[in-house]
């Protein structure tokens, strides 16, 4: 059984620390990868965790997932108000989808308010900061 858990990140989450940090807090990618890492160990599992400022890469990640992967948790960024197409992609992959949020869009500009990728998804987290992301790896674990 696969035990891998693809980590997806959408566009300029590759700024996080600097990128405004009174929405999305001090931590980095990388901060937050070694976290993810480390809950997923604790629950036998591993990560391969990407970061793309392209649509069509993140696709072509959902897609590659959907051979050898136990799960996708993604946070798709400002795709996921956008993107039909990242939708369409996670709806043709038959393991789970976590969605993750760093802020909670639910509760910012009305352009935020809307997510294609929710129905894809298993789970949607959001608002709890990086901590966000170890959650849904715990939750990835259940699911698998
Ligand atoms: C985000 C929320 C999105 O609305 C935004 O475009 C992002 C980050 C978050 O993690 O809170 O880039 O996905």
């Amino acid at each position: 059984m696969a035990r891998t858990l693809m980590i997806l990140n959408g566009p300029n989450l590759n700024l996080l620390g600097t990128r405004e940090p009174e929405i999305y807090g001090h931590e980095t990618l990388a901060d937050i990868e070694a976290m993810c890492a480390k809950t997923a160990r604790e629950h036998g599992l591993t990560i391969d965790f990407r970061q793309s400022n392209h649509e069509g890469e993140l696709i072509d990640w959902v897609q590659e997932a959907r051979n050898g992967f136990a799960a996708i948790i993604i946070n798709p960024a400002a795709y996921t108000h956008t993107s039909i197409a990242l939708h369409d992609a996670l709806k043709a992959v038959s393991i789970p989808v976590i969605e993750v949020h760093i802020s909670d869009p639910k509760s910012r500009e009305a352009f935020r308010h809307v997510s294609y990728v929710e129905p894809a998804a298993a789970r949607s987290i959001a608002g709890k900061g990086a901590a966000g992301y170890a959650e849904a790896v715990a939750v990835a674990a259940k699911l698998i």
